[in-house]
């Protein structure tokens, strides 16, 4: 009898499969990197042909590890970075470039064009994100123009886009022999093509970027009773498994973490941050600058929205120390190094490797380390590296509070660096607010799993899936108020020093 939920969660670093019970617990897992291609400054490509040969091993050895059958999972959920574009031939399963990556900022013409030719409004209305490099859009546009025979291929009908999750469900459903083509509403919102209130694609949208509306994947729910396709024998399950749940890595974290009633918000740390909050079933336009996206759609039950505010720079500030300064070896020991001082010794780094994303939304802006004296030494870098992922995160949660009028209470945590004591104890003193993490802290893959065990009657409702949350860690603030507002004044004027940087 089938007695667990599968999930895929297909990260910008790394995927994974996970296994879980009816109680939420993780059963198993395996997990593998892929390569970062970065051919020129600014760029950033994926393999999807590796992503895909991942994503079947980690799934083989996490069946094969826990002795499971296709027949012991009753569903399995997709989740995956969102924004990454393929573009591919679906008549013989390949792509024709690298997946451009979220991060890549090569469209920042494209992106600019939008806003000096007054298509920005009519975006940020339609679609509730502003024009930038950061959404799939411009993304499909370049290939289109760049990849030679491409255009062609699309007007055809035979190249298709998706964003990784439809790439990963188009393959395990059978590829050129019968793949389904779907993707769910909280990807599809991150393409600036879809409209918010239809959920679906949007002719004036697609003119913007002159991308043929056949390319594109069908926009389901994001929990589909029905399910979107069933894996094949062929495949990594050696079997068939019912995929039902396919939601962006974010809002599966929200789902993740509960977050199903309005005001409720997470913050998952991971290569950039991205905390969300939940908007219920109003559609909340931002002033603010962050982002308006579906936070999850169950099946036929109304869309859920959530406010977004998007951090490009954060873990991966740390992996920055590691590789690119070689001051620490590995992710952990930046907080040993960190913790060899009390304070940064007036010491600001703001990471904007990728411009700044929420809530400024400046691809002009780039990386700086300011307040430097021949005092300083690499722990206070190491510290005020973990001070800007606490610091951004500060200016999101000051502009969802302005957007959405809900004071947080406690911020619930997820995601690698959440394994950052000291990280995770500057960010409730920069706050104000407690941090509170729960037990299971891959909320990522748990969402999607969730939302396909939901579809499929494994999970009754969601009070069911609350029951199954609990704390494990919380960090009381420590910070005087002075303390608090002299920090962040700081950082402020550090910001205002990267802008206006790149012409
Ligand atoms: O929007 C980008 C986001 O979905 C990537 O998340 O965890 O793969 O870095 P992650």
């Amino acid at each position: 009898m089938a007695e667990y939920v599968g999930a895929v969660d297909q990260g910008t670093t790394s995927t994974r499969f996970m296994v879980f019970d009816h109680g939420g617990n993780e059963v198993g897992r395996h997990q593998l990197e892929h390569q970062q291609i970065l051919p020129q400054a600014g760029w950033v490509e994926h393999n999807p042909v590796e992503i895909m040969e991942r994503t079947n091993s980690v799934i083989r050895t996490t069946m094969g590890k826990l002795g499971l059958q296709a027949s012991d999972l009753v569903a399995l959920g997709i989740t995956n970075q969102r924004e990454t574009a393929v573009v591919w031939d679906k008549r013989t399963g390949r792509p024709y470039y690298n997946a451009i990556v979220w991060q890549d900022t090569r469209t920042d013409r494209i992106a600019s064009a939008l806003e000096r030719e007054g298509k920005g409004d009519l975006i940020r209305h339609r679609a509730g994100l502003p024009p930038a490099t950061y959404f799939s859009g411009g993304k499909i546009q370049w290939i289109l123009e760049n990849v030679d025979g491409v255009r062609e291929a699309a007007e055809r009908g035979d190249a298709v886009f998706g964003n990784t999750d439809s790439w990963l469900i188009w393959n395990l459903t059978g590829g050129p022999d019968g793949g389904v083509h779907v993707t769910d509403v909280t990807n599809a919102s991150r393409t600036m093509l879809m409209d918010l209130e239809t959920l679906q694609w949007d002719d004036e949208l697609l003119a913007l970027f002159g991308i043929p509306r056949q390319m594109l994947p069908e926009i389901r729910s994001s929990s589909e009773p029905q399910g979107y396709g069933r894996t094949t024998a062929q495949g990594p399950f050696q079997g068939e498994v019912l995929i039902t749940g396919d939601l962006g890595d974010q809002q599966a974290a929200t789902v993740g973490q509960v977050c199903f009633a309005p005001g409720e918000a997470k913050n998952t740390y991971g290569t950039g941050n991205f905390m969300l909050i939940n908007t219920g079933t109003e559609l909340v336009r931002s002033k603010a600058g962050l982002l308006t996206t579906p936070a999850y759609k169950f099946g036929d039950q109304p869309v859920v929205y959530a406010l977004e505010g998007s951090i490009a720079v954060t873990g991966s500030a740390v992996q920055w120390l590691r590789d690119q300064l070689g001051i620490i070896s590995g992710a952990a020991q930046s907080e040993a190094l960190a913790r060899q001082v009390e304070d940064t010794g007036g010491v600001y780094f703001v990471p904007a490797f990728s411009g700044l994303f929420a809530p400024y939304w400046r691809s002009d802006a780039r990386g700086a380390i300011v307040g430097l004296s021949r005092f300083n030494t690499n722990a206070h870098v190491a510290r005020a590296t973990l001070e800007a992922i606490c610091y951004q995160s500060k200016d999101v949660a000051d502009a969802m509070e302005k957007d959405s009028g809900v004071h947080l209470e406690v911020l619930k945590v997820d995601g690698g660096v959440t394994a950052n004591d000291l990280c995770m104890q500057i960010q409730a003193d920069v706050l104000g607010v407690p941090v509170s993490k729960p037990v299971v802290a891959e909320t990522t893959a748990l969402g999607a799993a969730y939302a396909a065990g939901l579809a499929v009657g494994f999970w009754k409702d969601t009070d069911e899936l609350r029951a199954n949350w609990n704390e494990d860690k919380r960090w009381e603030p420590h910070w005087s108020d002075d303390q608090r507002a002299k920090g962040y004044a700081g950082w402020q004027k550090a910001v205002q020093r990267t802008l206006d940087w790149v012409d």
